[in-house]
């Protein structure tokens, strides 16, 4: 939903751990020359390495929005100097919408409290305990955890002021150190900085960011940037599988890729602009992309339409913390018509018949993004892409000026690929999702791009 990219407003800068100068010279020092213009090699026969990275299981949940919390917000009252936001209208149009959690793969304090937290790709903080009086759906809220420091034994309050806005909504409170524990075999991460909320709006459970951290967002450490500096991998590199659907196998996997979630090659779709351009443009960093097509199979259609003309490009944020994907409203009304959609003119947002959610067992229909101009198209299937309100459905694309002020490539995107997000090379590498057999994961070591260019190549077909 909401949840997303954003402007965090660092009233001074708090340091856990003493930042490491080795790790920014090292960021500013990447050949990203890798792939450009070099051929790829045969297809690799014997299966790449298994190694260090960290696998945490992710749940999808649908939240319906049963609280009005959008007019007022308190949040910012406390900061100023609001200048920039990336984040999304609260969706309390929508009724409600689909989120991924980190659900008790990510644990606080010692000993240790479990606390679901969303998984977001286009903010970089972890913040903790949201007002649920003032959420959008309370009851979730309460049963995602609260994080209590005076229950903890490692717990250090740091005394300094957070806030930080969605648009509407938000969090504001006190940064804090504690002993955090990720993912499926829980490992352990000392005092990491994070913020415990006092005052929130609309959100209604924690969250994780999974942006670029140390050096560009943020002035410390965040748990990524920790989990390179502990050692436990490599590279600031993680992926995401989140085409798991209902039943579970959606997951995180930091430092590693899961070979059996894909076919074939990963396409290198580089981050545009570059970190050091946004930071300079932009004031922060995040995972943007060209998309270079949008087009659209019929069930039972051979060829897909394309409703983009050849030579199209428009950067887009790659945000799983968002339900919607968001475009122009022109070219989701060229796709909401071959739906039969309606569009609700009060709202603005684009209804379509739930019929869609099981198109036949074939799963013919199709949305594709294409990038890299053909070089990866992502396939998304109707079921992935429609989104279930609860006996209404909606389009999984909706229009800018609705939702969002950019360009988003929301979880009606995602959940259709495999994404590596590679802030090495700052480049984010995708194939279809397509799972096939037992996990198979290898990690990414020092030189992922090498890697993902020349070894590790997705085995189902
Ligand atoms: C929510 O509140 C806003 C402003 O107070 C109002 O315009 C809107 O109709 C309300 N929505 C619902 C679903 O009650
Ligand atoms: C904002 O917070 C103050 C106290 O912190 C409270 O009295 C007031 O009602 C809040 N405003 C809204 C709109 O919730
Ligand atoms: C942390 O410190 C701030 C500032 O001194 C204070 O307002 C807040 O209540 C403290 N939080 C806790 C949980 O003790
Ligand atoms: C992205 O598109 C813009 C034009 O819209 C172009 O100038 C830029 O070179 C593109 N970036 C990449 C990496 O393709």
């Amino acid at each position: 939903m909401l949840y997303g990219a954003l402007l965090v407003i660092l009233l001074l800068p708090v340091v856990c751990l003493v930042t490491s100068l080795a790790d920014l010279v090292q960021l500013d020092g990447v050949d990203t020359t890798t792939t450009s213009g070099r051929e790829r090699p045969p297809r690799p026969t014997s299966p790449p390495r298994t190694g260090n990275y960290i696998k945490a299981a992710v749940r999808k949940k649908h939240v319906e929005i049963t609280n009005n919390v959008t007019s007022s917000s308190n949040v910012t009252t406390r900061t100023t100097g609001v200048t920039r936001r990336w984040g999304r209208l609260p969706l309390t149009l929508y009724e409600g919408g689909i989120v991924y959690l980190m659900n008790g793969k990510l644990n606080l304090g010692s000993p240790s409290q479990t606390i679901e937290v969303v998984v977001d790709t286009a903010s970089y903080e972890l913040y903790v305990n949201p007002d649920c009086d003032r959420a959008a759906n309370p009851a979730f809220c309460a049963s995602a955890g609260r994080y209590d420091a005076m229950g903890s034994g490692t717990a250090e309050n740091l005394t300094t002021w957070f806030g930080v806005s969605f648009g509407s909504g938000g969090y504001a409170g006190t940064y804090f150190c504690d002993s955090l524990t990720l993912g499926d075999d829980a490992w352990p991460v000392t005092n990491q900085q994070f913020g415990v909320a006092t005052a929130s709006a609309y959100v209604w459970a924690g969250m994780i960011g999974l942006g670029y951290g140390e050096g560009y967002n943020t002035p410390y450490p965040t748990m990524l940037d920790r989990l390179v500096e502990d050692e436990y991998i490599s590279q600031r590199v993680f992926s995401v599988g989140l085409g798991g659907g209902d039943s579970g196998n959606s997951d995180i996997i930091f430092g590693g890729v899961d070979y059996h979630k894909f076919e074939g090659w990963m396409e290198p779709v580089e981050i545009w602009p570059s970190p050091a351009d946004q930071m300079e443009q932009l004031g922060q960093v995040g995972y943007w992309v060209n998309l270079t097509s949008l087009g659209h199979t019929r069930p039972g259609q051979q060829a897909a339409e394309q409703l983009t003309p050849s030579g199209f490009t428009w950067m887009m944020l790659i945000d799983t913390g968002s339900t919607f994907s968001y475009m122009d409203s022109d070219l989701v009304a060229a796709l909401a018509a071959q739906f039969d959609a309606t569009l609700d003119e009060q709202q603005g947002i684009y209804y379509v018949s739930c019929s869609y959610l099981n198109d036949g067992d074939d799963n013919s229909g199709h949305v594709h993004f294409g990038f890299n101009q053909g070089g990866v198209v992502i396939d998304v299937k109707y079921a992935d892409f429609v989104i279930d309100l609860g006996g209404r459905c909606a389009l999984g694309v909706q229009p800018v000026d609705v939702g969002s002020a950019t360009w988003v490539l929301g979880d009606t995107f995602v959940r259709g690929a495999y994404i590596v997000f590679d802030q090495y090379y700052d480049t984010v590498w995708m194939a279809n999702y397509q799972p096939c057999g037992e996990e198979a994961v290898t990690d990414l070591g020092e030189d992922p791009g090498e890697q993902l260019w020349t070894e590790i190549y997705g085995g189902c077909e």
